[in-house]
């Protein structure tokens, strides 16, 4: 069986993001892409593995945050996607800098590039994972940050602009 990083899928450039979720006392963050959806309402999607603590979580939340990653997170971003969530709180073992979301309950990530506090509206099983698609309810940039690109299986910042 192939794993989504031999096949096509991890040579396409993606941005990086840390889903975080909190639910009756429990919180956890992993390391996702992230994709647009629409605009007017501002929507965004992320593909989330059935095998996922996070999967668990959100349809119990009905919310989560988008936090998509600075180039400064490339470290971050590997511990967050190398180990589940179900027995341990990732945000205290790695020390992970928060501050609270101002819409909804779950956590968001300090010195993102961005965080969008998403409602859930709409969540769609296909093969072993699900897109859960989230309307944007609130959100904070830091435009001073660039955001981590995932290219190749290696993470990137953005490079020439070409028009
Ligand atoms: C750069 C990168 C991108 C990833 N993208 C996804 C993704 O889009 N969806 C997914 O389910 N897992 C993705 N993963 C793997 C999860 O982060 C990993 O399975 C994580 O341990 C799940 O955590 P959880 O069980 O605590 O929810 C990615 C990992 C990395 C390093």
């Amino acid at each position: 069986m192939w794993h989504y990083r031999d096949f096509v899928f991890g040579e396409l450039p993606c941005i990086v993001t840390f889903v975080s979720v909190e639910v009756n006392g429990q919180q956890n963050i992993m390391t996702a892409s992230g994709m647009f959806v629409s605009d007017a309402p501002p929507l965004i999607a992320v593909s989330i593995s059935k095998e996922s603590t996070t999967h668990r979580l959100i349809p119990k939340a009905k919310e989560f945050v988008v936090n998509i990653a600075s180039t400064d997170q490339v470290d971050l971003a590997e511990k967050l996607g190398a180990i589940h969530g179900e027995s341990i709180d990732k945000l205290k073992k790695f020390k992970i800098p928060t501050e609270p979301a101002s819409v909804i309950r779950s956590t968001m990530i300090t010195n993102c590039f961005a965080n969008l506090e998403c409602k859930l509206i709409h969540s769609i099983k296909e093969g072993n994972y699900i897109l859960y698609i989230g309307k944007v309810v609130a959100h904070k940039i830091r435009p001073r940050l660039k955001p981590l690109i995932w290219f190749e299986n290696h993470y990137f910042r953005l490079g020439k602009k070409l028009a």
